[in-house]
């Protein structure tokens, strides 16, 4: 697909709830700084997402002026794609109950993130958490998005949204969602935390020194590799040689991504090294990728004016696109015109 292929479109969204990660970065945000020169894209700060859980209203506020900076920062150009805040575009909330009405709850009832979320208290899960998938479903369908670049972790619910899309197109008798395709790219689309290999790097680990932060400065991002959790063996020369060292992996896929290389390439160069060797020389590459984001992002972040123009005028943008596919799922479940 090219940039003069209209009937593709580009749509992600990432939560205002703490900082972004390098699992942010090298799952979703490396491949949204790419399509951004070659596609419509659409990318979404979702916090009508982040209020499914217990949250503080002003932190929330803040966090998604941050995570605009952040975004910006890590290369996002609002020239080229459409940046804004879910809750600023009615779409979302109008179309996400119509879904509610198409979704099944054996569907929802399959959602491993749903049973991770709400732990052992699933009667104490709000009703929000459980239609998560269903939301998110509308962020994608209500821009009639063809291409949704994401990490590991968003598969199962990219496969719900084609369901929802397919069933709606059937129920009401045209086709009038795509059926949106999960784009899962990189040497790292499942990013692990630093202290253990087996769990994902995310914002909820209550160890800081679990995951690099975009915010990191130099020195810190170098003392988290360092202390990163390893074993004794030297590198293999052939990915192969990674099974069952869950941490060895994640440190060469890291490599590998943030120098746009594969996991058999940073072998040949490294197998045959220790930890002693192979540690520095990740630690100097990710310093060099991203201590500019973080320098960026200090510089963005206090200024709120910009940051609100920028939320503002995105949200035109995506209302302006989103209004008459509103418009028409609501013509085909039969509801009057207001
Ligand atoms: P969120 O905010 O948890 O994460 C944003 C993006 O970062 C990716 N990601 C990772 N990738 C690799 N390794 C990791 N350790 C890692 N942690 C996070 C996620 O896969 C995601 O692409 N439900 C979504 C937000 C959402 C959305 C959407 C995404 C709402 N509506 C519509 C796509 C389309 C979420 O919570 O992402």
């Amino acid at each position: 697909m090219t940039v003069t292929d209209s009937s593709n479109r580009v749509f992600s969204g990432i939560q205002p709830t703490g900082d972004l990660h390098l699992g942010n970065y090298l799952g979703a945000l490396i491949n949204w700084v790419r399509m951004q020169e070659t596609h419509e894209c659409i990318f979404c700060i979702v916090d009508m997402h982040a209020i499914t859980m217990t949250h503080d209203p002003r932190a929330l506020a803040k966090a998604t002026r941050e995570l605009t900076a952040g975004l910006i920062a890590s290369g996002i150009d609002t020239d080229k794609a459409v940046l804004f805040h879910q809750s600023a575009v009615p779409m979302h909330a109008q179309l996400a109950w119509i879904l509610n009405c198409v979704a099944r709850v054996g569907w929802l009832d399959r959602m491993t993130q749903f049973k991770d979320k709400s732990g052992k208290d699933k009667e104490g899960a709000s009703v929000g958490l459980y239609a998560y998938p269903v939301l998110q479903a509308a962020d994608i369908l209500g821009y009639k998005a063809t291409h949704v670049p994401v990490g590991e972790d968003q598969k199962q619910h990219l496969e719900l949204a084609r369901d929802i899309a397919e069933r709606f197109n059937r129920t009401f008798g045209e086709e009038l969602f795509p059926l949106p395709e999960p784009m899962i790219q990189g040497a790292a689309t499942r990013v692990m935390s630093l202290r253990d290999g087996t769990a994902k790097m995310s914002k909820s680990d209550a160890s800081e020194m679990s995951r690099i932060n975009l915010a990191d400065d130099a020195d810190t991002i170098t003392r988290k590799i360092k202390k990163a959790k390893t074993d004794a063996d030297a590198l293999p020369s052939e990915p192969a040689g990674l099974a069952g060292r869950p941490e060895a992996a994640n440190l060469v896929n890291i490599y590998a991504a943030l120098s746009g290389s594969d996991a058999p390439t940073v072998l040949r160069d490294f197998g045959g090294q220790g930890f002693g060797v192979f540690k520095p020389a990740l630690a100097d590459l990710a310093v060099e990728k991203l201590a500019p984001i973080a320098a960026r992002f200090r510089e963005l972040k206090g200024d709120r004016t910009m940051l609100d123009g920028i939320l503002h005028q995105g949200a035109e943008r995506a209302n302006a696109i989103a209004e008459p596919i509103l418009k028409d799922a609501k013509r085909a479940v039969g509801f009057l015109k207001a």
